[in-house]
C-alpha cells in the first residue's frame, strides 16, 4: 500500500510517500521560513501563495525520490485542518485533483493525529521500529498546540489536558523574539541555551494544581521583565505583546539589547520553565492512566532537553516498563510523511473522504474513547 501524503496546513509545502503506514520511500519538504522571517511569524497570505507555487513541483520531488510514477499510487492522503485556511485550501485542492485523476481514494488527515503518528515512521533504509503499545500517553508540542493525551488504541484519543494560553514552540517562538534570536524561535532558543545557566534567573512555572493543564504566557511576561535592564532603546515595538506579525507587510523589528546581555542564560532559564511542566505532567500521567509507551510529538519533540528530561524522568519514576518513543527529528516538525502514514491506519478503518470535503481550519484531534 503506497499512499502519497501532502501538507499544506501552516508554512511548509510538502509530499512524501510512505508505504503501509510506516516505510517512508521519499519525504520532501519545501520551507517557506525565509519569506515569512522578517516578520517574525507566519503571514498568512503569504503562506497560501507559496503553497500554490511550491504544491506540485513538491508531488512530483516526492514521487521522483520514491522512485515511482503517478500510477503505482493506492491512495492520496491530505491535511485537511486544523490550520490556516488558505494554506489547507491549496493542499486540499490538489490532493482532489490528483486523486480524481489516477481514480484512487482520497483520505483526509487530522494534523494533530498526524504529529502523533510521525512515531510509526522510519526512516528511509532503516527497518520500522515496534509500534508502539497501547494503552499511551503523547506529550503533543507544536507552535499551534500544546496538549497531553492518552490514546488506548488506533483512531481512540482521550484529551488529558492542554494549554491555557500560548502553545509550548509559539513560548518558544516569542521568548526568541524578546531575546533577538529571530525565527523559528525553538531552535534558535536551544541552540542560544547550550552554554547557558538555567539557574541564574529565576522564571516561574505555572503548575496548575493536579491538572494536566499547561500554562506559558506568564512565563513569557515574567521573561520580559528579565531582559528588560538590558534593551538599549524602547523605541522598537514590544515584541511580547505583539501577536505575531501585526499585518501581512509590517515588519518586525528586533529588540536592541547590550552587549553584555546575558542570552544564553536567559534562554537556558527560559528553556528549563517550559521543559519542567512539560515532563512532570506527562510522567505523573504516565503513572496514572498505566501507559505502557510515552510519546512525544509535534516541533517542540526536536528539542534535545525535552527529550533527553523526558526519557530519564520516566526512567527513574517509571523504571523500564514504559516504552519512550520521539520522531526522528526529520518527522517532528510539520512533513508530509506523517499525513501518509496516518491515512493507512485510517483506511483500515473504512475511512476516506468525498470529492465535496472542505477544510477544517479549527479541526480538534477527533475525541473517541476506546
Ligand atoms: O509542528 P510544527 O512544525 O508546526 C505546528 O504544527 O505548529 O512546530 C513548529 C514549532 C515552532 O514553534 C518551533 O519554534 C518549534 O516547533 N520547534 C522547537 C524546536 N524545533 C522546532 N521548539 C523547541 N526546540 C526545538 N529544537
Ligand atoms: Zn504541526
Amino acid at each position: 500500500m503506497l499512499i502519497l501524503g501532502i501538507e499544506t496546513s501552516c508554512d511548509e509545502t510538502a509530499a512524501a510517500v510512505v508505504v503501509a503506514g510506516q516505510r517512508v520511500r521519499s519525504n520532501v519538504v519545501a520551507s517557506q521560513i525565509a519569506r515569512h522571517q522578517a516578520y517574525g511569524g507566519v503571514v498568512p497570505e503569504l503562506a497560501a501563495r507559496s503553497h500554490i507555487t511550491a504544491i506540485l513541483p513538491v508531488v512530483q520531488a516526492a514521487l521522483d525520490e520514491a522512485g515511482i510514477g503517478r500510477r503505482e499510487i493506492d491512495a492520496v492522503a491530505v491535511t485537511t485542518g486544523p490550520g490556516l485556511a488558505g494554506s489547507l485550501l491549496v493542499g486540499v485542492n490538489a490532493a482532489k485533483a490528483i486523486a480524481y485523476g489516477l481514480d484512487k481514494p482520497l483520505v483526509g488527515v487530522n494534523h494533530l493525529e498526524a504529529h502523533i503518528y510521525a512515531n510509526w515512521l522510519s526512516q528511509p533504509n532503516e527497518p520500522p521500529p515496534p509500534p508502539p503499545p497501547f494503552p499511551l500517553v503523547c506529550l503533543l508540542v507544536s507552535g499551534g498546540h500544546s496538549e497531553l493525551i492518552l490514546m488506548t488504541g488506533h483512531g481512540h484519543y482521550r484529551h488529558l489536558g492542554r494549554t491555557l494560553d500560548d502553545a509550548a514552540g509559539e513560548a518558544f517562538d516569542k521568548g526568541a523574539r524578546l531575546l533577538g534570536l529571530g525565527y523559528p524561535g525553538g531552535p534558535a532558543v536551544e541552540a542560544a541555551a547550550a552554554g547557558g545557566d538555567p539557574g541564574r534567573f529565576e522564571l516561574p512555572r505555572a503548575w496548575l494544581g493536579d491538572t494536566y493543564d499547561f500554562s506559558f504566557s506568564g512565563l513569557k511576561t515574567a521573561l520580559l521583565r528579565a531582559v528588560a535592564p538590558y534593551r538599549l532603546s524602547d523605541a522598537s515595538p514590544d515584541p511580547a505583546t505583539a501577536n505575531g506579525p501585526a499585518g501581512p507587510f509590517r515588519e518586525h523589528t528586533p529588540p536592541r539589547l547590550a552587549a553584555e546581555t546575558p542570552v544564553g542564560d536567559l534562554a537556558a532559564g527560559f528553556q528549563t520553565a517550559i521543559v519542567e511542566p512539560l515532563v512532570v505532567k506527562t510522567v505523573r500521567a504516565a503513572g496514572a492512566f498505566g501507559a505502557r509507551a510515552v510519546l512525544l510529538a509535534g516541533g517542540v519533540a526536536a528539542n534535545r532537553a525535552l527529550r533527553d528530561t523526558l526519557a530519564a524522568r520516566l526512567q527513574e519514576e517509571l523504571g523500564e516498563g514504559v516504552a519512550f518513543r520521539s520522531p526522528p527529528f526529520a518527522y517532528c516538525t510539520d512533513n508530509a510523511a506523517m499525513i501518509a502514514g496516518t491515512a493507512y491506519w485510517a483506511l483500515r478503518r473504512g475511512t476516506q473522504i468525498g470529492w465535496e470535503a472542505d477544510v477544517h481550519p479549527r479541526w480538534p484531534l477527533v475525541v473517541t474513547p476506546g
